[in-house]
């Protein structure tokens, strides 16, 4: 079927707000109904036999990745290593058999992630993508293919494959803990439950669009952004920014909140817009402490929190999106939506091109 933009002006939009159905139908397709368990297709993958992981991405898919590395190291202690395909492929890295190589692609035609994918054949133990197309290359040439479950995606910019991307990866990475018993039933079960109940929280943050369209308006007149984010915000804050300067051209930087203070904040002026990514987590209280120094220098910070984030912080930001709660885990697929939504009011006030920004390619089959 060919697919149309239904009641929406953009596909980017009618994409970001199909999140709640294709995360679900992500989550279903690896925890199926009933299970606390992760269950993966065909495949004897067994994570208490290997000793690493190496992840390979371009992109936004490199974004997943990295936030990846925090889930995999947190919940399965497993050590993490994540690259840009188009370095690694050169750098030629050490691949041992105990290496699990992960390579996560929506179109699964990358050129760089594929060439890296190949480096990788007869090094690794085991071959394995995360892909949203599941007859394309990336997807053939892998010992184990997990596909995404987001539906075609059109908008050049991507929005629902990377939080299916995230879904899948923060399962994975649920069943290497429950393989290497590095985590309780007790908490396992409590990961499940709270992934089943994301499809409503993702619906929740969505009714926050024209809070987030106000934010976007001011957002438009600037002429540099800076993303903010800690321990699993900051990964998003990076994609933050690469969503924010694809489609609306205005240069923007993610940085992690504590790095703020080795350069970045150089730059702070009363022009400057802050995007403060930030539920009320263990870290909670230095990124508040980062932000303040941002106020301090009259930059204008945007405050994405909960209630309890923002009824701690508030006082002297720009604006605030709220966001509901939710388990500390799950926090950088929720907190993608306000990301995406900033990025397209901004680009729609701006005029740009949404679908289809200047230079950009949906798929990048040259290196
Ligand atoms: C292109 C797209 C990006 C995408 C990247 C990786 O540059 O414009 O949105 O993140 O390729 O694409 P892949 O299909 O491998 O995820």
């Amino acid at each position: 079927a060919r697919a149309d933009k239904g009641e929406h002006k953009h596909f980017m939009a009618k994409e970001i707000a199909e999140q709640p159905i294709v995360v679900a139908e992500a989550i279903r397709s690896y925890m199926p109904t009933g299970a606390d368990q992760v269950v993966l297709p065909d495949t004897d993958l067994d994570f208490s036999k290997l000793d690493r992981l190496t992840m390979v991405a371009c992109g936004t898919a490199f974004y997943a990745c990295l936030t990846a590395k925090y889930w995999f190291e947190q919940l399965a202690k497993m050590p993490v290593e994540v690259d840009i395909a188009s370095e690694f492929r050169y750098r030629e890295p050490p691949i041992t058999d105990r290496t699990l190589a992960l390579f996560v692609s929506q179109s699964g035609e990358t050129a760089d992630t594929l060439a890296a994918l190949r480096y990788c054949e007869g090094k690794a133990d085991k071959i394995v993508s995360v892909v949203n197309v599941p007859e394309s290359s990336i997807a053939r040439e892998s010992d184990v293919a997990l596909p995404i479950h987001a539906g075609v995606e059109i908008g050049v910019a991507s929005t629902k494959a990377f939080t299916c991307q995230l879904s899948v990866l923060l399962m994975l990475a649920l069943k290497a803990a429950a393989d290497r018993g590095t985590l309780s039933d007790e908490e396992l079960a409590d990961h499940a439950a709270a992934l089943r109940g994301l499809p409503s929280v993702l619906n929740t943050a969505l009714d926050q669009n024209r809070a987030i369209r106000k934010s976007a308006q001011r957002l438009s007149e600037a002429r540099d952004v800076l993303f903010l984010g800690r321990g699993l915000m900051y990964p998003l804050a990076m994609e933050g920014a690469l969503k924010l300067k694809e489609i609306s051209y205005i240069h923007a930087e993610g940085y992690a909140s504590g790095e703020l203070k080795h350069g970045p904040i150089a730059l702070i002026d009363k022009h400057m817009p802050v995007v403060v990514m930030a539920p009320r987590d263990a870290v909670f209280d230095k990124t508040v402490s980062n932000m303040q120094e941002v106020m301090a220098r009259k930059g204008k910070v945007i405050l994405v929190s909960d209630d309890d984030g923002i009824a701690e912080a508030e006082d002297g930001v720009w604006s605030t999106i709220r966001m509901p709660h939710i388990h500390p885990s799950l926090a950088p697929i929720l907190y993608s939506v306000p990301a995406q939504l900033l990025a397209y009011h901004t680009a729609v006030a701006k005029g740009t091109d949404v679908d289809q920004p200047r230079n950009l390619a949906k798929s990048v089959t040259v290196e």
